[in-house]
């Protein structure tokens, strides 16, 4: 089992650095293989909206704009599962995240099959500030998984693995529950 640890901060010595770190160490101890990619150092522009509104991505899962978007969708496709990891910016997920994210959705959510749905995920946001918007940033992020299964919620509750909300005060344990969560997601999977 694959399982891609998609960390959204261009800060490599940070706390979503350590969130990662730790998600890479549960995933191994269950026994799958870590893949990490840094959004940050990718090219990925912003949606265009092609077309007055949608482009490819409706009815080809294919996204018009051409960078590095194409590489890591392919790569989405083969994860077996996820981790993202988002620092909290503005009570939301971070700028590279939402680029991210906002083509990703529109390009899985219209299909019946797509290379999101059914694969279990975890989602972490790391608040090094106050710590106020870490539920919002989860939120933005349930909302994006959601949309992109399309499942009844009893279905999502066999891939879903947590929201996970880690601060500068509660990051000596919530460390420890990214690495156990990234474990036990693997190990539910796999069963
Ligand atoms: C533009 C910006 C907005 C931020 N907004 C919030 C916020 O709403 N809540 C919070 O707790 N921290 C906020 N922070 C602090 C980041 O969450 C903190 O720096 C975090 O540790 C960033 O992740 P990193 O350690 O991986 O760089 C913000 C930081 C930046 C740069």
């Amino acid at each position: 089992m694959k399982v891609l640890i998609i960390t959204c901060s261009p800060n490599r010595d940070g706390l979503t650095a350590a969130c990662g770190e730790a998600a890479e160490q549960g995933i191994k101890n269950g026994k799958a293989e870590p893949v990490v990619v840094w959004l940050n150092d990718l090219t990925l522009s912003k949606c265009k909206a092609c077309d007055n509104g949608w482009g490819t991505c409706r009815n080809q899962g294919v996204c018009q704009v051409l960078d590095d978007f194409q590489v890591l969708h392919q790569q989405i496709g083969e994860a077996d599962g996820f981790v993202v990891i988002s620092p909290v910016y503005w009570w939301d997920m971070s700028e590279s995240a939402k680029a991210l994210f906002d083509r990703l959705r529109r390009c899985e959510a219209m299909k019946d099959h797509n290379r999101v749905k059914g694969k279990p995920f975890l989602c972490v946001a790391a608040a090094g500030g106050t710590g106020i918007g870490t539920i919002n940033c989860l939120a933005s992020m349930e909302r994006l998984f959601l949309q992109m299964n399309s499942l009844q919620f009893m279905d999502l509750s066999a891939v879903m693995g947590d929201f996970i909300g880690v601060t500068r005060k509660n990051r000596s344990y919530m460390l420890e529950a990214v690495k156990a969560a990234s474990e036990k997601m693997v190990l539910d999977w796999l069963k």
